[in-house]
């Protein structure tokens, strides 16, 4: 399975990265992160290009990072810059690949591919998280031993809250709803609208047991290569929403391997501003929903699945998978062009230094 390079990923919350060695593997690399005494964030791979031991077991020294092995020192450019044995030269290729990184909206990104191409314009907005006039954000971040794609399809494809989250955020109304799905080349939604119907419980114990009907809207918002933002909530059945009580839902993966995705998850409450206790609350729902049924179905699914791609099992398709499939294809289509302009390269040369 090919990832797509060219792409801003987030590897951490910038609360994450301290002046201390931070290791995360993105996209199959085991990266080293640190934050130097002018609190910038640097980002190097994290093999040694001596005897390849992970960086992340040295220590910073003087804003760069001493291996814990036999001691070369990396600048935050990834350039060797000490070499404390024998006659201290510096050979050639003692470098590390260095990452750019931006850090937005409380996340740390960074650029996996070609420098050259990295624009931070193209980041997607979650602005929410940082806009405290308008919102006020509870966070975290989940392991699942899941392929990203299998997440991106269950947010995608929001039919299965009422069977997975029953009890939490499920509703009968959301079964009974209908997906619109929006392409706007590179941004895609997945509408899904619930008129009228009994609220999920999570969401009408926030809405003071209004107990009466509402409507209901979940609507996904997708920017490869999976980065989505949910604008979801509930209000009396026919009114604007401000009657009603809602949030932007931040649900970024970034995948680790195949097999493993990190997935940094925000609810921003655009009500009871000042109320730690419908933070506190949306903590609760999400370890419920999140981590207590999305998690082990979602590794149990790719169990079933194994290192299979989905297409090779011909999956049956249903109209709610609608923007699931819509999002995969564009991922694809990204990570072909991708590969296409790779392979019209010239190979590069081997090079090999002798010290
Ligand atoms: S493995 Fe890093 S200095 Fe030897
Ligand atoms: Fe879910």
């Amino acid at each position: 399975m090919k990832f797509l390079r060219n792409a801003w990923y987030v590897v951490a919350w910038c609360t994450d990265i301290k002046r201390e060695l931070f290791e995360r593997t993105v996209i199959n690399e085991s990266l080293v992160l640190y934050r130097t005494s002018e609190n910038k964030v640097v980002c190097l791979s994290n093999r040694c290009p001596h005897r390849f031991a992970p960086l992340h077991l040295g220590r910073i020294v003087d804003d760069r990072v001493e291996c814990g092995y036999h001691g070369l020192v990396f600048d935050g450019s990834g350039r060797c810059t000490h070499n404390p044995h024998g006659d201290h030269k510096i050979p050639q290729a003692a470098c590390v690949q260095s990452y750019l990184v931006e850090e937005r909206h409380n996340l740390v990104w960074i650029w996996m591919g070609n420098k050259d191409l990295a624009d931070p314009s193209k980041i997607p907005d979650f602005s929410c998280l940082t806009d405290t006039l308008k919102f006020s954000s509870v966070v975290g971040a989940i392991e699942m031993n899941a392929n990203y794609e299998l997440i991106t399809d269950n947010l995608m494809d929001l039919s299965h809250v009422e069977y997975v989250h029953r009890g939490i955020l499920g509703s009968d109304a959301i079964s009974r709803g209908k997906t619109e799905v929006i392409d706007e080349g590179a941004t895609l939604h997945s509408n899904r609208w619930c008129p009228d119907g009994l609220a999920p419980p999570a969401w009408d114990a926030m809405f003071g047991n209004y107990g009466k009907h509402v409507d209901h809207w979940l609507n996904m918002r997708w920017n490869a290569p999976a980065h989505m933002l949910l604008d979801v909530g509930i209000t009396p059945t026919g009114k604007h929403r401000d009657d009603g009580i809602w949030m932007l839902g931040t649900d970024i993966l970034t995948p680790s391997t195949e097999e493993k995705t990190f997935y940094f998850w925000g609810v921003s409450r655009a009500y009871a501003l000042d109320d730690p206790a419908a933070g506190e609350a949306w903590v609760a729902a999400i370890d419920g929903a999140f981590s207590g049924q999305d998690k082990p179905m979602l590794e149990a699914q790719q169990r079933m699945i194994g290192n299979r791609d989905l297409w090779e099992l011909n999956p049956v398709l249903i109209p709610a998978d609608a923007g699931a499939v819509r999002a995969r294809r564009k991922l694809a289509a990204l990570i072909a062009a991708e590969s296409a302009r790779e392979e019209e390269k010239p190979a590069g040369e081997k090079r090999i230094v002798m010290v």
